[in-house]
């Protein structure tokens, strides 16, 4: 009786705070990284989440892309921003992938797994927030099927003016900014990198309601102190690194 109840204080802990396991890029070590190919890997591997990254292209549809030109990527060469999807979508983006549409990875995802898009590029907040709408007036989705996030937190807000039902999440790349500003208050979590977070910060944050999501941890050892610490999500290249 002594060891039960403590075992159903933890599930009951578990499942009110539940872990999520975030496919950074998809399953960038897998599979190109932020390709249909990525996503269908990491969602096979596993994850509660993927996490892609968003720019607006020339002819303005939302493209799937991390950074601003499409050189290191693709076999092309030049900033994202300037190609219409007509000249993204003939370059070879890995493995013979094309670089994906926003709109292409939910249909993908189909509700699968919960979809964290980062605003990566300007004028990327308003079409996210319509796309979100469409899916979830017309295709049967929820809010709660997304989670937004970005390290442009001028961009972030404009999002969550226009679709304040869906959870937001500052990125920082230290831990020790996150509470300077007031904008904080309309996060549901912050994303941080793995090496500026200690103890102290992780509790702080927990005080005040925000989840800490860490990024990137790729070896299976750092993802279980950071569980232990009490991180609330962990993106990793590797989502078969998990464990239970
Ligand atoms: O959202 C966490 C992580 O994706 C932020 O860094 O450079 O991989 O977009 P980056
Ligand atoms: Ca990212």
């Amino acid at each position: 009786m002594m060891k039960i109840v403590p075992l159903i204080l933890l599930l009951a802990f578990a499942t009110l705070h539940p872990f999520i396991r975030i496919g950074h890029r998809g399953a960038y070590d897998y599979e190109p990284e932020n390709t249909l190919r990525s996503f269908e890997k990491a969602i096979e591997l596993g994850v509660d989440m993927i996490e892609l990254d968003v720019y607006q292209c020339a002819s303005h549809e939302l493209v799937v892309m991390h950074d601003d030109d499409v050189d290191r990527t693709t076999n092309g060469h030049g900033p994202v921003e300037a190609k219409t999807l007509a000249q993204l979508k003939l370059l070879d983006a890995g493995k013979g992938e094309k670089i994906p549409t926003l709109q292409e990875v939910f249909d993908l995802v189909n509700r699968k797994v919960k979809i964290n898009i980062e605003l990566k590029g300007p004028h990327t907040a308003q079409a996210t927030a319509d796309l979100i709408y469409l899916y979830v007036n017309s295709k049967g989705w929820r809010f709660d099927d997304f989670y937004v996030s970005s390290f442009d937190h001028q961009e972030l807000m404009r999002f969550h003016a226009a679709c304040p039902q869906v959870k937001i999440g500052g990125l920082y790349e230290s831990s020790r900014k996150p509470f300077a500003k007031k904008n904080y208050k309309s996060f549901y979590a912050i994303g941080v990198a793995k090496n500026s977070l200690t103890q102290k910060y992780i509790d702080r944050a927990h005080k005040k309601g925000l989840k800490i999501f860490a990024y990137t941890v790729n070896d299976a050892d750092e993802i279980k102190k950071m569980k232990a610490m009490g991180v609330d999500g962990i993106f990793s290249n590797y989502p078969d690194k998990f464990g239970a």
